[in-house]
């Protein structure tokens, strides 16, 4: 069942109806302001990172769902309703929301008032701004009562939602005509406030929650709209919010165009206050003033719209396939920009206060995002590689206004340090910019007490991790855990409660991974790749890359990395094979998991994807017999599942993975970030047929028909789809932020799609569906645009037959583009 439709044109999607099988959200904010925006106006705002520094206040997990939002309540006299729909739920005569790049709009009517509510954070600006119009249908006159309502946050939204004996009585604001200031804290250290305003004279205001609800009401019944007015209540203390009152007359087809901005302000110490305790309101007049009138909210919007279009244009792809063009060309990158931007904090599964940005996670997120905005690339690496150890080990997080590590989590996860190799080479391939490996970093923020070094030495350690810590069978130790944070093979948790991830010795003597094997060989050679190339640029011109190790330092460590990724590979084809299976991983005894020896979990995905991805087992049919075993044993009609059999109790040796039922999560669920990696892996062989099966079964743009079953946005994908072992088989939880919009995008535009940028330049090498007979992509990469035009004449799944550039044929097998002209059209013919 679908609940609205896809809108290309103006890449939205529309919602047709409030009740969406879960609140379909979207996120607004494209740099350091962010609101978190659903189908019926909840959600919440934050700047920068939304545990210490959040606006407004959201209810995770209450009842009714998606509790708290920016809410607009209109009374007419005979009904009280808000325009998109929550808290008060009264039936509308129209809806619909169009979820659209970093803006939403609601669109609804009820009682002959139509109105559109236009809500977007603008390109350069920390607030966000609601643009609310109301039209008066009918042809008598209208008097109505317009209320606006947030509720604030007292900014640390942990303490927030826990600290209540401090906090019922620290809550301070301030009015000043149509603006609501909240300064909580700001009296002491804090030199931030936000402010919530309306670009027109006010009737009255509440910013005492009691007063404007009644205290045993709620957002859904407030006192204040019933009244028809506010009581300009000042709150001291307890829940300040933010609501105006408005009274309005329309005339039969007369419209009113009303302008909310939520802002975030900073002062600097000096000059914090103009009199004792009142705020410098400096700020937030700058950006009050500039938002004053509907041509500013459209000029505003316009550049919103601009900055997406040129965004997008980047990869584009044109076939005659509408799904794949839509998610290739608007929704998937635009994931990719949101967990790039919100790593795992924020979303309605992540509650914002745990995980700031993880080392992995964010390491991966580049893979999808490196080509949208370079530049933010770069800074992102650099702030990552700042917080490892001086032994190449990792944070498995750190908090994005801080910057660095978690202390609480700490490290120990053994996958974290190549994540890093990962996204910096995907920088590379993208940029060119070799430069980056020289830039300066801390370890540990410059905790560690040893000095700054450049990128490139961080890579070095964090391969070297790795290289140091081995089990009996010379694979790479597992530690707390690899990418599956729930295969905890050291921790032997008995206490209820107890944290999986940091209960235990962070690094137990013998248990090992062959999934990290896998990365250690595909990153060791990237890594191995980028050595030799800047070897080449060294040997070519003495003064290039100064701060780099010299040719023959060089040469030692691509000798090294040579050495150890043959001895791995040797150690993955024997004691990391099953006979028809990468084996998962070894154990605190060094027992086999995932092996036809276990009696459950026998097979798992990972190190089917990660080591075939390092190329092992493709001359020698290994990695064949393990996709075929995949398909066989994991595949189910809504995606791979991540292991089978499931965990039906407790394996204490196991750790988490074996708390969740069967078919949840990582046991046994449907783990849609590392289903790309089977799709890649599939590539790798030749299989387009089943790549492009397995890239469609998990894609939400493909499941917008069985909204009912799956359940979450159909235009973001989602982390987890229950698998075949639950209850709920194919129902999606835990959407938008996870590594799968990265790894998908970057699997279907290089490895199927076959547009690739390498250290040396684009290269082009489809592995599609035999059905598609052609299609197009434009590329625009390092400064130049590539008009690239395949066709499939003969309908094969692989290989080029040949391949011209503005005309001239390129010689057989050579598939780098070498750029002569701004643009070149590209001819290739797969045969
Ligand atoms: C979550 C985490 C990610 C981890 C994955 C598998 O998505 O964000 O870091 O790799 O789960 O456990
Ligand atoms: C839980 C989740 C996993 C996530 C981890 C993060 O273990 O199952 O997906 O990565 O928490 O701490």
């Amino acid at each position: 069942m679908k609940y609205g439709y896809f809108d290309d044109n103006n890449k939205e999607y529309v919602i047709t109806t409030p009740e969406t099988p879960l609140p379909w959200i979207n996120y607004l904010g494209s740099n350091e302001f962010f609101g978190l925006f659903s189908n019926t106006c909840g959600g919440y705002d934050f700047y920068k990172d939304a545990k210490l520094l959040r606006l407004t206040r959201y209810r995770y997990n209450n009842s009714p769902y998606d509790s708290n939002g920016r809410y607009y309540y209109i009374n007419d006299g005979s009904d009280i309703w808000n325009v998109g729909w929550q808290p008060t739920q009264t039936p509308l005569d129209s809806y619909e929301c169009h979820h659209g790049m970093g803006y939403s709009k609601i669109i609804s009517s009820k009682n002959g008032i139509e109105s559109t509510l236009l809500a977007f954070v603008p390109v350069h600006d920390n607030c966000e701004i609601n643009q609310i119009t109301l039209k008066n249908a009918t042809d008598s006159n209208k008097e109505i009562n317009f209320f606006s309502y947030i509720e604030f946050c007292l900014w640390n939204a942990e303490d927030d939602s826990t600290n209540f004996q401090r906090n019922f009585s620290t809550g301070e604001v301030e009015i000043e005509g149509s603006t609501i200031y909240h300064k909580t804290e700001y009296r002491e250290r804090r030199n931030h406030f936000s402010f919530y305003h309306l670009n027109t004279e006010i009737d009255g205001f509440d910013t005492d929650r009691a007063t404007f609800q009644g205290f045993y009401h709620g957002p859904a019944n407030p006192d204040a709209v019933k009244a028809g007015h506010c009581s300009n209540s000042v709150a001291h203390g307890w829940s300040p919010i933010g609501s105006h009152h408005k009274k309005i007359s329309l005339a039969p087809g007369e419209s009113i165009s009303l302008i909310f901005i939520l802002g975030y302000c900073e002062n600097p110490v000096e000059k914090k206050f103009i009199a004792p305790n009142v705020i410098n309101k400096e700020p937030a007049h700058v950006i009050i003033n500039k938002y004053g009138t509907d041509a500013d909210v459209a000029a505003a919007y316009n550049e919103l719209k601009e900055y997406w279009n040129g965004l997008l244009s980047v990869y584009t792809l044109t076939s005659d396939n509408e799904k794949l063009n839509r998610s290739v060309n608007i929704w998937n990158q635009y994931q990719c920009m949101v967990t790039f931007n919100m790593s795992r904090s924020a979303s309605y599964f992540e509650s914002g206060m745990g995980r700031g940005m993880g080392f992995r996670d964010s390491s991966q997120d580049l893979l999808g995002f490196v080509h949208l905005i370079p530049s933010r690339a770069r800074e992102r690496i650099l702030d990552i590689a700042n917080t490892q150890f001086p032994d190449g080990s990792a944070y498995h997080q750190y908090q994005p206004l801080t910057k660095t590590g978690n202390l609480g989590v700490g490290s120990g996860f053994n996958d974290d340090p190549l994540w890093l190799i990962a996204g910096t080479c995907a920088y590379i391939r993208e940029t060119g910019d070799y430069s980056i490996l020289e830039e300066m970093c801390e370890f540990d923020t410059g905790r560690a007490g040893v000095p700054a070094a450049p990128l490139f030495e961080h890579l070095r350690r964090s391969f070297k991790y790795n290289m140091d810590h081995k089990g009996p069978h010379k694979l790479p130790l597992i530690g707390r855990a690899d990418w599956n944070d729930c295969l905890n093979l050291n921790c032997f948790s008995e206490t209820p409660g107890e944290s999986f991830q940091t209960t235990g010795p962070s690094e137990g003597p013998v248990a090992e991974s062959v999934f990290i094997a896998g990365m250690y060989v595909k990153y060791g050679k990237e890594f191995r790749d980028l050595c030799q190339h800047i070897a080449d640029i060294k040997s070519q011109s003495a003064s290039e890359l100064g701060n780099l190790p010299e040719v023959s330092e060089l040469n030692r460590i691509i000798g090294v990395l040579d050495s150890e990724i043959e001895a791995m590979t040797e150690a993955v084809e024997t004691a990391g094979w099953d006979g028809k299976w990468f084996v998962r991983a070894y154990d605190a005894y060094s027992n086999p998991i995932g092996s036809h020896t276990c009696e459950e979990g026998q097979i798992f995905i990972e190190p089917q994807g990660m080591c075939i991805m390092g190329g092992i087992g493709i001359e020698n049919g290994k990695a064949e017999t393990a996709l075929a075993s995949v398909k066989e044993r994991l595949d189910s009609k809504y995606g791979i599942m991540l292991n089978q059999p499931a965990y039906t109790r407790y394996h204490v040796e196991l750790g988490e993975i074996s708390s969740y039922p069967p078919g949840y999560k990582e046991n046994a669920g449907i783990f849609c970030h590392n289903n790309p990696w089977i799709a890649c892996a599939e590539a790798a062989v030749g299989h387009g047929d089943r790549a492009y099966e397995i890239y469609t079964k998990t894609n939400p743009v493909f499941l917008e028909e069985i909204g009912e079953i799956h359940r979450t946005e159909p235009y973001a994908y989602c982390q987890m789809v229950a698998g075949a072992d639950a209850p709920t088989f194919g129902e999606g939880k835990n959407s938008w932020l996870t590594g799968t919009a990265a790894w998908t995008f970057a699997t279907v535009s290089q490895n199927i799609l076959g547009i690739k940028p390498t250290y040396d330049g684009l290269s082009v090498d489809p592995c599609i569906p035999s059905t598609l007979g052609e299609y197009s992509v434009t590329r625009k990469y390092r400064g130049k645009t590539y008009n690239i035009h395949v066709s499939n004449p003969n309908h094969v799944e692989h290989g080029v037959k040949s391949i011209s550039i503005n005309g001239n044929t390129l010689p057989e097998g050579t598939l780098l583009l070498n750029p002569s002209a701004d643009v070149m059209d590209v001819e290739v013919i797969l045969g």
